[in-house]
């Protein structure tokens, strides 16, 4: 047998169960996370566009409608405006603003490497916004990057250099490169950056939590499934064990059990009642028989003896006690040759009942001299018939006093 095979009802119940609960758990924590994860993603992507789109229509709004305002406060400029604005609204949140530029004005607005590479895609590819998971310094970030493009307003001091103000002229000589944008060209990016620990924060998701839940609950499934597997299986057959090695050591059939349930357990204790009853009621019959049977031949006037096949005496009757001079306790167990004399008696007593190993009925009988009480030899009649026994043949002696007529 396995090692499965030996281990107990319960553990293998146990066992399994808490693999399958483990996979199931394992499972289910997988399709959790992932689902998360997704909102997350969703969730922050929208939350991503929506503070761009401002940042977007703000700058646009300034952009058309400063009138040389920001000649005299740099803090009018389209781009500073937005800027502030965009410090403003996530101020206290996790999310992280840029409006940046491959060529840029301010070095505050350089592109980090991933922007550059998102960029001059944009540039290549077209404009259309992007998000996507990296792992930054370590920690999972999201990013998102939306495209700005240059409209007509823009190019008042984004165009030629000529017709920009003279603030931007003297900031930003002939030559560089923030001039000569074209309608529709890409001019920079609003990217936007936020670690996922800070977003499964901000929606209140607690994944350990969550798991720490489901594993609890699992652990209950499997103590409420084990107590009932315990009560209504292992224990009534457990019971059922006990009681048949109860019979098998007593012999006595006067076990009951009590049947609380009408299933396939029910059942099995029902037809164990069943067999109990049936088998003390074959016991009792046999004990009347045999009872029968021995005032029958107590009242035989022949010594009877049954023997088996090696002599050994297992029955006999008052007569045969007599004849033998022993009380019938002494004489069970002893020898039917102790009392029957001559070789050629000894080997040939049982053999006339049998041939090929099989039993034959025998009608003659034979005169053997037989050893009586206190050692007294009478020559007697004695006649055999054999029967079958339990697991080997019987044999009953009836032996007879040799009367004067003969
Ligand atoms: C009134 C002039 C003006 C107008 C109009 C204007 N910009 Fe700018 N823009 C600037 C200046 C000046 C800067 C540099 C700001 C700074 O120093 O932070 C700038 C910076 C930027 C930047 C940041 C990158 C960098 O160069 O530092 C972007 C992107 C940008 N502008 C896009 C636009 C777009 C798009 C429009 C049209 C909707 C626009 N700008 C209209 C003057 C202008």
């Amino acid at each position: 047998m396995s090692w499965f095979g030996n281990l107990h009802l319960r553990t293998k119940f146990n066992l399994i169960m808490s693999l399958l609960l483990v996979c199931l758990f394992l499972t289910a924590a997988f399709l959790t996370y992932r689902k998360q994860q997704q909102l997350i993603l969703r969730f922050a992507e929208d939350n991503a566009r929506n503070l761009a789109r401002q940042i977007i229509e703000t700058r646009d709004y300034m952009a058309g409608a400063v009138r040389g305002e920001a000649e005299h406060n740099y803090d009018l400029v389209p781009q500073v405006v937005a800027t502030r604005v965009a410090k403003r609204i996530t101020a206290g949140s996790p999310y992280y603003v840029r409006q940046v530029s491959l060529r840029y004005r301010n070095p505050d607005n350089r592109p980090d490497s991933y922007e550059t590479a998102r960029l001059e895609n944009f540039s290549k590819k077209g404009p259309a916004e992007i998000s996507s998971l990296e792992t930054i310094d370590g920690k999972q970030t999201f990013r998102y990057l939306q495209p700005m493009v240059a409209v007509e307003s823009c190019l008042a001091c984004h165009g030629d250099y000529d017709k920009a103000p003279a603030f931007v002229r003297a900031r930003f000589p002939r030559g560089h490169y923030s001039y000569n944008y074209k309608v529709g060209e890409v001019i920079g990016a609003v990217s936007v950056s936020i670690p996922m620990a800070d977003l499964y924060r901000q929606i209140g998701t607690n994944l350990k939590q969550d798991l720490l839940y489901r594993g609890v609950i699992f652990c209950i499934i499997i103590l409420v499934m084990g107590w009932i597997l315990r009560r209504s299986i292992i224990d009534p057959v457990k019971q059922l064990a006990v009681s048949i090695s109860r019979v098998t050591r007593t012999g006595s059939y006067a076990e009951r059990l009590p049947r609380f349930t009408n299933d396939e357990i029910g059942t099995l204790i029902g037809s164990f009642n069943d067999l109990m009853q049936e088998l003390e009621q074959k016991n009792q019959q046999s004990s009347e028989a045999n009872a029968r049977y021995r005032s029958f031949i107590d009242m035989v006037p022949s010594a009877v003896v049954t023997c088996l096949q090696d002599g050994r005496i297992i029955v006999t009757n008052r007569r045969a006690e007599k004849l033998f001079g022993f009380s019938r306790k002494d004489l069970l167990g002893k020898s039917i040759f102790d009392f029957i004399t001559g070789e050629a008696a000894r080997s040939e007593l049982f053999a006339t009942c049998m041939k090929d190993g099989r039993i034959r009925m025998v009608t003659e009988s034979s005169i053997q001299t037989v050893r009586g009480l206190r050692g007294s030899l009478t020559k007697m009649e004695i006649a055999i018939s054999a029967s079958e026994g339990d697991q080997q043949p019987l044999f009953t002696v009836i032996l007879r006093e040799i009367l004067a007529a003969y």
